[in-house]
């Protein structure tokens, strides 16, 4: 059935137009003022609300086996909790095993995944290197609509890249058009101070934060670049969360490197004071990888977002309930790393983004779902208000606010980061591929109605990279013969 979103004003990346958005076979199929519902056609009023791109995030973990457990979060409950907080989309990870066959991965987390009741799409880790991890590289480029791949630089002795594997991963992603990622923190300095710092006596999440400091962080996020920068590929850096990983992205991206860097709504918003709570279970709930850090920081990525240096705002969603945390008790490098963040992620950002004036409306857009759109290759399809795009819109209501509680979100966790944090503005409605799949205040999905979304290579970047190479060639130097 079609569906007009009428009497609201629409705001993209580019512009904020006050038009009717009428949605039929999953796609926009006008775009006007005044549109006259045609026969049949469900009409939702959004007068005095705001139109705008359904959200993506970019880095979510639904059901990942980690550290010994799952998380609890799976991609039907994770997908819905994303659909009432205006999350249209998300991109999740395959991370096999070592030594596990990638392709095999791939097709376990399909499966997992076609219960989802939004669209999904997958990078998939890097996490050990031969012929055959090379060989379904390929595959997964040329048949599989993947685009990414991503390294993780620490939990080392489990799925961590070590710079062998990083240098062969980003020289077949170059040769396919795909772009790399990486999680950036030193996994042997992480292992290393792990253990001293458990030595001295510090078991409990406060050792958590001391065990990886900024500089782990920033030393990763440099190499990873410089890596990329030799091998004349484009990184895209996750959950930056240290003022040192940020200054290494600015640095390479003033000197024409195309590096990009993605921020987490809680390493905006939450310092590591929470470490140290003398409650357990409440401490243990913000442990995840890198750390909630020193005010400075949030600070210094604020500027980040501001600037246009961090382009896209993630969750890293990856839940674990209190029992499952108590893993580590005694231990925090037990502690399963992880926090959730999916349902509250637009409405926190367009609270302290836009709400402070950091952020305008447009930008909000973009950070939330263009900038991903586009640099995951999915734009206008997604990201986009637009005649043929995908019709995954939130209907924002500015004037509405609300109380954020582990008590009564959706998220399939028994604890909120945000817990109390009161915020104006938030999804009224939302529209998952034409269809109205939130509404005053409660979720009708339809368990797998979600799409996988295939992501084509990268043409344009590496045409770009190609003709900076020549251009920076020596040109009509000759050596002198000997
Ligand atoms: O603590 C985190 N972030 N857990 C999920 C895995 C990762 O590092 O992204
Ligand atoms: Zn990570
Ligand atoms: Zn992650």
């Amino acid at each position: 059935m079609a569906l007009l979103v009428r009497g609201g004003t629409v705001v993209t990346a580019e512009q904020a137009v006050r038009a009717d958005v009428l949605c039929d076979g999953g796609r926009i199929v006008q775009l006007a003022t005044d549109i006259a519902a045609p026969k049949g056609c469900e009409v939702l009023d959004a007068g005095g609300q705001y139109v705008m791109p359904g959200g993506i995030d970019p880095h979510t973990h639904m059901q990942l086996p980690f550290m010994g457990t799952v998380a609890s979060e799976d991609f039907y409950t994770g997908t819905a909790a994303g659909l009432a907080g205006g999350t249209t989309m998300i991109i999740d990870f395959v991370i096999p095993n070592p030594k596990q066959s990638v392709l095999e991965a791939y097709r376990a987390w399909r499966g997992w995944a076609g219960k989802a009741v939004a669209d999904y799409s997958f990078h998939v880790a890097i996490t050990w290197w031969d012929e055959t991890v090379s060989a379904d590289m390929e595959t997964l480029v040329r048949e599989h609509g993947v685009n990414s791949f991503k390294h993780f630089m620490a939990y080392k002795g489990a799925i961590m890249a070590d710079d062998e594997t990083l240098v062969n991963s980003f020289s077949k992603a170059i040769t396919l058009g795909a772009i790399v990622t990486v999680h950036a923190e030193n996994g042997e300095l992480v292992y290393a101070l792990q253990d001293r710092i458990f030595r001295q006596g510090i078991t409990g999440p406060e050792g958590h934060p001391l065990s990886r400091p900024p500089e782990v962080e920033g030393e990763a996020a440099n190499r990873a670049i410089r890596i990329a920068e030799v091998l004349r590929v484009p990184l895209y850096v996750v959950h930056v969360s240290s003022r040192q990983a940020l200054e290494a992205i600015t640095r390479a991206r003033n000197e024409g490197q195309r590096v990009f860097g993605e921020v987490l709504a809680g390493h905006l918003l939450i310092d590591d004071s929470v470490y140290r709570d003398p409650d357990f279970e409440r401490a243990a709930g913000y442990v995840m990888s890198p750390p909630y850090r020193a005010k400075e920081h949030q600070a210094a990525l604020w500027r980040g977002l501001q600037s246009g240096n961090l382009q896209t705002t993630a969750t890293d969603h990856c839940c674990f309930c209190a029992p499952q945390k108590a893993a580590g008790r005694d231990d925090f490098r037990k502690i399963p790393n992880g926090t959730a963040g999916i349902e509250n992620r637009m409405e926190v950002l367009w609270h302290h983004g836009v709400g402070t004036g950091r952020l305008t409306m447009n930008e909000f857009v973009r950070v939330t779902s263009t900038n991903a759109a586009q640099i995951f290759n999915i734009y206008p399809r997604k990201g986009s208000v637009s005649v043929g795009a995908d019709a995954d819109l939130v209907v924002w209501d500015p004037a509405a606010s609300k109380t954020i509680s582990a008590k009564t979100h959706r998220q399939n966790v028994d604890f909120n980061i945000f817990e109390g944090m009161t915020v104006k503005g938030c999804a009224s409605n939302t529209i998952s591929a034409g269809r109205l799949v939130y509404a005053k205040g409660e979720l009708r999905v339809e368990r797998g109605a979600g799409r996988y979304v295939d992501r084509p290579p990268y043409a344009p970047y590496y045409d770009a990279i190609r003709k900076q190479a020549e251009l920076a060639k020596p040109s009509g130097v000759e050596r002198p013969r000997r």
